[in-house]
């Protein structure tokens, strides 16, 4: 297996452009199997484990798929399948993004439950209701949701979503696009994600307005087309890069992102005592020689990500006092208190909320990654932490950021990728 070896104590220093999202990349590789004939051409796609998993899963389901230099392309015009298969979609719970579109383009789609995860039970009940709602006849049996339209089309209807997920608006919005009529998602999610796939939608035909709201409108048309798009930057990525620049006491010029994607994150920066400018496409950050102690809460957009509240837990064990950390979208996303704590920072759990006694020095030793964004925590923690850090089992890492250790060697880090064997 590969680990990440980072001596500490480097300042991070430079420019650098952060990758294609993630998270948009996946809902619109998914929605090119709405349209019947074409070829799509999509730029700024990461190449990432994900977007190769998701890939393997288009390409089961008989899409034709090439993907190089960031570009990928697909047609799906031969589709000989409609099913997900655990074996695929166990690897990778956004596989439930195919749902919708195979749903409303072969009026049946039997796709596998994506089953649990490092941080919680994460259930996709949201998506199974928004199905439902738009006429989807559902029976779960042997692990797996069987879809039929019932009729000969989706029919449009008004969603309103208990609480905001980012999955089952996607999945909603890509099922309703072709669907007969109007559909109306209350409290959809805003994400930019989300966001930049109704875009992806509208370049290829469907009607949608409300765009960036909680509230979508749909308007069913007969035919989608295949197009060339272009995908957004990864907020995410790019908050992980400023928080590198922020707990090495450095600075950064992260280009290529939209900074109102990043408005809540930015703003916890300042409080930190960071000093953040901004122009259209890029954010600069200068760490302060004090990291003030600040606390966030992890809620849907606009507010804090939950994806960047471990990197930001990292970065509080270095800043003078104590924070506190909430995560209201994944209460028990916390696995990497106990390995933060194991290179000396001091965190306890009091009733879902971290609290951070800072500032801590850190002292490197071996460290697993159990999740993604866990994973990039670990390797802030690891370049501002004393002696050598390994970060073991960094797959979870290599699953959401394009070579971030080449893109920290840049910027002045001490790390590099080696294998390893573990004991089984
Ligand atoms: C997406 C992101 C993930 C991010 C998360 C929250 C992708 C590929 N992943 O995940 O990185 O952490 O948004 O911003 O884009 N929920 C239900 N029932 C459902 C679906 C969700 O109860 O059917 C709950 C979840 O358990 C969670 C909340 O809704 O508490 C939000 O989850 P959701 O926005 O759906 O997350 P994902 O789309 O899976």
């Amino acid at each position: 297996m590969d680990k990440l070896v980072i001596r500490g104590g480097k300042r991070i220093s430079g420019t650098i452009a952060a990758s294609g999202s993630k998270n948009s990349a996946l809902p619109v590789i998914a929605a090119t199997l709405l349209a019947p004939d074409g070829i799509f051409t999509i730029n700024r796609i990461p190449d990432l484990q994900d977007v190769r998993t998701f890939s393997q899963l288009l390409e089961h389901l008989g899409a034709e798929i090439s993907f190089s230099e960031n570009i990928l392309r697909v047609s799906t015009s031969n589709l000989r399948n409609d099913e997900a298969p655990y074996e695929l979609v166990k690897k990778m719970r956004a596989s439930i993004y195919v749902l919708g579109p195979l749903l409303a383009r072969f009026g049946h789609a039997r796709v596998s439950l994506p089953g649990g995860c490092a941080f919680g039970p994460r259930p996709v009940d949201l998506h199974i209701m928004a199905m439902e709602k738009l006429g989807a006849e559902i029976t779960i049996e042997k692990g797996y949701i069987d879809a039929k339209v019932k009729g000969d089309r989706l029919q449009g209807t008004t969603i309103d979503f208990p609480i905001s997920s980012v999955g089952a608006t996607g999945n909603a919005l890509m099922a309703a696009v072709t669907a007969e009529g109007t559909t109306v998602l209350n409290n959809a999610a805003a994400e930019p994600e989300i966001e930049c796939l109704c875009q992806f939608l509208q370049a290829m035909g469907a009607n949608i307005s409300g765009i960036g709201t909680m509230t979508l409108v749909v308007e069913g048309v007969d035919r989608l087309n295949a197009v060339s798009f272009e995908n957004i930057f990864d907020r995410i990525e790019a908050g992980t890069l400023l928080a590198s620049a922020a707990i090495t006491r450095g600075e950064i010029t992260v280009t290529g992102v939209r900074p109102s994607h990043l408005d809540s994150v930015l703003k916890a920066f300042q409080a930190a005592g960071c000093i953040v400018t901004s122009g259209s496409d890029y954010v600069s950050l200068t760490a302060p020689e004090k990291l003030l102690a600040t606390d966030i809460t992890a809620n849907p957009y606009p507010s804090f990500p939950t994806d960047m509240q471990a990197q930001w837990m990292a970065l509080m064990t270095q800043a003078d006092g104590t924070s506190n950390i909430i995560d209201k979208i994944y209460h028990e996303r916390f696995n990497h208190i106990p390995e933060l704590n194991r290179l000396g920072a001091h965190i306890d759990i009091r009733e879902n909320q971290a609290v951070v006694h800072g500032p801590k020095a850190l002292t490197g030793t071996k460290v697993m990654s159990t999740d993604l964004r866990a994973s990039a925590c670990l390797v802030l923690a690891g370049l501002v932490a004393c002696e050598t850090t390994e970060v073991l089992r960094v797959y979870h890492l290599d699953r959401g950021y394009e070579r971030i250790e080449r893109k920290l060697s840049a910027l002045g880090a001490d790390i590099e990728r080696d294998r390893y064997q573990e004991f089984s």
